[in-house]
């Protein structure tokens, strides 16, 4: 497979101060960019970080075929990037693609362009654990054209960022009685963007109240616990770890299917099941809730200290977390392999991994 690459005169990466990074605010000199048109996809580019020039009847912006992914690359001692578990984010891309009705990306682009754009641009990847270079892959309606219809033309491109944590602290959630973030039979399942619309304004108004997000409850009986929309849940109960059941509702987290395959094989127990946000408030006021943490590609692991339902608040002691903190550390740890990885999740991004370089 071609892959075409124009380089920067003169990289920016030696301007990047590692140690103030706002979430999602800093790019890298290189993107990657390829079309899709007359059903195949074209020629991928790498060239450079720039903006584009859309159509105003681009057919994204109007109906909202847009779907995108989160990955991250950390990079080993020897100073070589690590990839993790790429294969999954592109299926789960291809997921999204077919709820959307889009084409769904050759593996190939998406795979071996992703590994020459994180080589050239591997300055970029910042060294300190808790960090890395998140990477979004991204596709999205091209036709310029008003009708109602799935777009014959699409973009797919990634881009790179350093970042540090997202969350810097210990969140305080509100479990959401109103509004819902993504009922059965919808798209919640997928990530699109409208689900993150979706779920803007009653975020708003949790943070007018205090609180940093919201909580999502299923959109039928406001009774199941679902996600936060920038991660998903774990309750540690009675020493149990809980989480909840995917159901065409929730986001198939990468980093939760990570964390739950990790607990189980060093000896946790987890429930993968339906848990109520009743089940939640009570465990919380009897002393059996012990920790709650969100699990995200961004987020990482994110301890939450309040929870708030109705009229009722639930604190937790967030400093003293055993079982998030564990996690959090098997996660830093393997993507910087200090850790072994054995369950085969980690590629090292070499010249020599590179097919066309
Ligand atoms: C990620 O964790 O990669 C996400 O996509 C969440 C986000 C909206 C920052």
């Amino acid at each position: 497979m071609e892959i075409k690459i124009n380089k920067v005169a003169q990289s920016r990466a030696s301007e990047v101060d590692f140690n103030n990074l706002k979430f999602g605010t800093v790019f890298t000199d290189h993107m990657l960019e390829v079309d899709y048109a007359n059903g195949e996809w074209q020629t991928p580019v790498i060239r450079p970080f720039e903006r584009l020039t859309l159509h105003p009847g681009n057919a994204a912006i109007h109906y909202g075929q847009s779907i995108f992914e989160g990955m991250k690359a950390t990079r080993n001692k020897e100073g070589n990037p690590i990839l993790f578990r790429v294969d999954k984010h592109v299926d789960r891309m291809n997921e999204s693609a077919r709820r959307m009705c889009m084409p769904e990306i050759s593996r190939e682009i998406y795979e071996e362009g992703l590994r020459q754009l994180i080589y050239l641009d591997k300055a970029w990847i910042p060294p300190m654990d808790g960090s890395a270079l998140y990477i979004r892959p991204f596709m999205f309606a091209t036709d310029e054209f008003l009708g109602v219809r799935p777009s014959e033309n699409y973009k797919f491109m990634i881009l790179l960022s350093p970042v540090g944590p997202y969350y810097s602290a210990p969140v305080k959630l509100k479990a959401e009685e109103k509004y819902v973030r993504a009922t059965y039979g919808g798209v919640g399942e997928a990530k699109t963007a409208g689900n993150y619309a979706a779920s803007l304004y009653p975020a708003k108004l949790a943070q007018k109240e205090g609180y940093d997000q919201v909580m999502w409850l299923d959109g039928k009986e406001f009774k199941y616990v679902q996600e936060v929309g920038t991660m998903n849940l774990f309750f540690v109960i009675n020493g149990k770890i809980l989480t909840p059941e995917t159901d065409g509702a929730i986001l198939k987290g990468i980093t939760r299917d990570t964390a739950i395959q990790l607990f189980r094989q060093n000896g946790y127990e987890v429930e993968v099941r339906k848990i109520t946000i009743e089940e939640i408030m009570q465990a919380g006021q009897n002393g059996s809730l012990t920790e709650i943490f969100g699990a995200g590609t961004a987020a990482v692991v994110a301890k939450v200290k309040e929870l708030r339902y109705k009229d009722q608040s639930i604190y937790l002691n967030a400093e003293n977390y055993p079982i998030a903190s564990w996690i959090y550390d098997q996660f830093i740890g393997i993507r910087n392999q200090s850790i072994p990885d054995v369950n085969g999740w980690v590629e090292e991004v070499t010249a020599d991994s590179l097919v066309n370089a």
